[in-house]
């Protein structure tokens, strides 16, 4: 398996690019099982689980083109002739459960395999399940499966989410899109990726207000046609550059980047001592003076602090100065970059859903892995400032969601390389 080598200590200068969303994309590909017409999404990012996302679709009997330079994938529904997501696709990515509400809706069935737990928490998807009932499907567990029909169309419904769930809120999004009446979906996520959704299924003809807000309103059509979309940039993957940026003491231009879906990061920078300040092809972060001062942070659903970027915001203020008290919210098992952390001479101590992270002076550099995404990227980070040669292991799971990640820090003068096995 490849490692990333890091030598680390080198101050970030330069532009990087940001790429489409990840957890945009994910979805709107998904939204392409809604029509037999073709939907056309610009921007998208080359990352694993987008492979993984367009692999699953073809074998559903989506006819997808790929544009390498437009960097583009034109997605045709029209021989559409399986329903099932199979585990071997599912266990790979959860986010395959997003097929679910296209599929019931346009064809009135769907058998999905259940997501398992996964390394960040248990992961359900009941949510999701509870809702398409109220709609009118019935739902079946069996053999690891989720079987999902119903005679003749969805039932627009109103749905109250017990808790707030940016999967759940896109599955139903878009089942309601195809539905007959009107769905209310009450206490739903606001995440952008979500509002991403809702923009591109209104350019494909769907009948949706309160866009961005807590409350969407579909009013179900009977067919969805053709759209081209561009997909909004990646706001996780540029709060990790951002803090690729603060924590070498650097400059770096993040190109394309946007402020509005960023206020909770970006505020936290700033607290803790980084300057950000919006230019007109994207956003600076500089730091130049000093350390930074310990914040604390609570991750919450969008637009509080997101919980995909608390391992990236750890890693940071493990080089703080004084104490950072971070929370974590809403996934229950989401520290498991700590004990990688404090190989590297991070002083942090978890107490349940919080963890103390005590500021020292110098991390060094140290074979690591971690179990997922963003846990991964947060010990690359760690390294770009550590002392001394750091090796990340299981680099799987930074190709999952950062396109070129070695290429986009060597351009600012980071010292790191892929080594293959
Ligand atoms: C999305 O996951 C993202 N994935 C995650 O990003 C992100 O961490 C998460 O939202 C929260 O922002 C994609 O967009 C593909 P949820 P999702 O449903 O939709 C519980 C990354 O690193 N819950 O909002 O799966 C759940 O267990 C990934 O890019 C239920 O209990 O998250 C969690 O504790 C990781 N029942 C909380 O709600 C349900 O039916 C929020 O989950 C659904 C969720």
């Amino acid at each position: 398996m490849d490692r990333i080598r890091i030598t680390g200590g080198r101050p970030l200068t330069g532009e990087i690019p940001i790429g489409g969303a990840k957890n945009a994309a994910l979805p709107l590909m998904a939204a392409s099982l809604l029509t037999p017409e073709t939907l056309t999404l610009v921007n998208l990012p080359s990352v694993a689980d987008i492979h993984a996302m367009a692999n699953l679709l073809a074998e559903l009997g989506v006819k997808t083109e790929k544009d390498a330079d437009a960097r583009s994938i034109a997605m045709t529904g029209d021989a559409v002739s399986e329903t099932t997501a199979p585990y071997d696709i599912v266990r790979k990515m959860r986010a395959s459960v997003l097929v679910l509400g296209p599929l019931l809706a346009r064809f009135g069935k769907a058998r999905v395999s259940l997501p398992g737990g996964c390394a960040i928490g248990t992961r359900p998807v009941d949510l999701h399940l509870k809702a398409l009932e109220q709609m009118g499907a019935t739902i079946e567990l069996a053999g690891g499966y989720i079987d999902a029909h119903v005679d003749g169309r969805l039932k627009g419904a109103h749905i109250l989410f017990p808790s707030i769930t940016v999967g759940g809120t896109e599955n139903i999004l878009m089942a309601a899109a195809l539905a007959e009446g009107e769905t209310v979906i009450a206490n739903a996520a606001r995440e952008p990726e979500v509002t991403d959704l809702a923009c591109c299924l209104q350019a494909m003809g769907a009948q949706i207000t309160g866009i961005g807000s807590d409350t969407l309103h579909v009013t179900g059509v009977d067919a969805l046609k053709s759209a081209t979309h561009n997909i909004v940039p990646d706001r996780i993957e540029t709060g990790t550059y951002a803090v690729a940026a603060a924590i070498t003491g650097g400059d770096v231009l993040l190109k394309h980047a946007e402020m509005a879906s960023n206020e909770a990061v970006f505020g936290h920078l700033m607290r803790a001592g980084v300057d950000v300040t919006e230019t007109d092809d994207g956003i600076r972060i500089a730091r130049k003076n000093g350390r930074i001062r310990g914040v604390d942070v609570m991750t919450e659903p969008y637009p509080g602090f997101p919980t995909d970027m608390q391992a990236q915001f750890m890693a940071l203020l493990t080089l703080a100065e004084g104490a950072s008290m971070i929370t974590e919210s809403i996934f229950e098992n989401r520290f498991m970059h700590v004990p990688e952390l404090l190989r590297m001479g991070a002083d942090i101590n978890v107490h349940g859903a919080s963890a103390i992270v005590r500021g020292v002076k110098k991390l060094s550099g140290a074979p690591v892995m971690a179990t997922d995404l963003r846990a991964s990227v947060s010990l690359v980070l760690a390294g770009l400032a550590a002392d001394g040669v750091t090796e990340v292991n299981r680099v799987y799971h930074l190709d999952r969601g950062y396109e070129c990640i070695e290429q986009k820090l060597a351009a600012c003068g980071a010292e790191i390389e892929r080594v293959p096995e």
